[in-house]
């Protein structure tokens, strides 16, 4: 199995860290953000293209106001203090997600988190903030109804793969590996559409335990992952190479 490109992580269990410890759960996110700088460097170490963190969802909003702006909070201060860093690691900084209703300066922060790492040709760290799997595809399918409703677009031209360009993630592959820290076993709306054929991993540690090296024995375990696509392996198609007969059957359209 070949390395992955992309690991995409749903970093969960901030809050029941800190509840363990008798600590506010603002306390569990701050000791998150350690975590996440720890795996952004281990992923840049290990030359991974791209890494995608889910770091506040849609949903997130309904939590109690003080939270959010707490997590708001941290989101300005993790750029303010390590945009530098993260620049002269040479990482690029992406943002998925609405940047509708978002407050001005957060909206400021992050373009210029963008702008400011363009040009860096190392590890693509994609930010997924106010994401949420369902409203990214609400907004690719506004798009392509307002091109069908203007005369631009027949409805037979859309495929699979329009959709795909429609969406925030359309200039990156796919997730090989999706990992979600904390032990629960759901996407909570992330990456519903790209995680087609993704490896899933559940790791139990809450995620201000989750180490570099968790995050290289899922690398590990994703090696031994055998993926098929809906095919069959190259080892598999071996019983069928004397088989003249066997023609493999092909899905049709329409
Ligand atoms: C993940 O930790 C961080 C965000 C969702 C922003 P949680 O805050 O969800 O922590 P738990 O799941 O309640 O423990
Ligand atoms: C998913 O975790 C969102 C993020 C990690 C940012 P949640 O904690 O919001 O998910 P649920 O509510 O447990 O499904
Ligand atoms: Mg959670």
């Amino acid at each position: 199995m070949s390395d992955p490109r992309h690991i995409a992580i749903i970093m969960d269990g901030n809050g029941r860290w800190a509840k363990a410890r008798g600590l506010p759960r603002v306390a569990g996110h701050k000791a998150g953000v350690d975590t996440l700088r720890a795996i952004v460097r281990a992923a840049g170490d290990k030359g991974l293209e791209f890494l995608t963190l889910f770091a506040f969802s849609s949903e997130n909003w309904t939590r109690p106001t003080s939270e959010v702006t707490e997590l708001m909070g941290l989101l300005k201060l993790f750029i303010r203090r390590d945009l530098s860093k993260l620049h002269s690691q040479n990482v690029r900084v992406r943002i998925i997600g609405s940047r509708e209703d978002l407050a001005s300066d957060i909206c400021s922060l992050l373009e210029e988190a963008e702008t400011r790492t363009a040009a860096n040709t190392g590890l693509t760290l994609v930010i997924a903030f106010n994401y949420g799997s369902r409203d990214e595809l609400a907004r690719g399918m506004r798009k392509i109804a307002e091109d069908v409703a203007a005369g631009r677009l027949k409805p037979e031209a859309i495929t699979a793969e329009m959709i795909a360009s429609k969406l925030d993630t359309d200039w990156i592959p796919d997730p090989d590996l999706i990992i979600r820290t904390s032990g629960e076993m759901r996407l909570s709306n992330f990456l519903l559409w790209q995680a087609a054929y993704s490896e899933f991993l559940f790791a139990p540690e809450y995620w201000p335990d989750f180490k570099p090296a968790h995050f290289y024995a899922a690398i590990d375990e994703y090696h031994k992952r055998v993926r098929r696509f809906g095919g069959l392996t190259t080892e598999e198609l071996q019983d069928f190479s004397g088989d003249s007969d066997v023609v493999p059957l092909r899905h049709t359209a329409g």
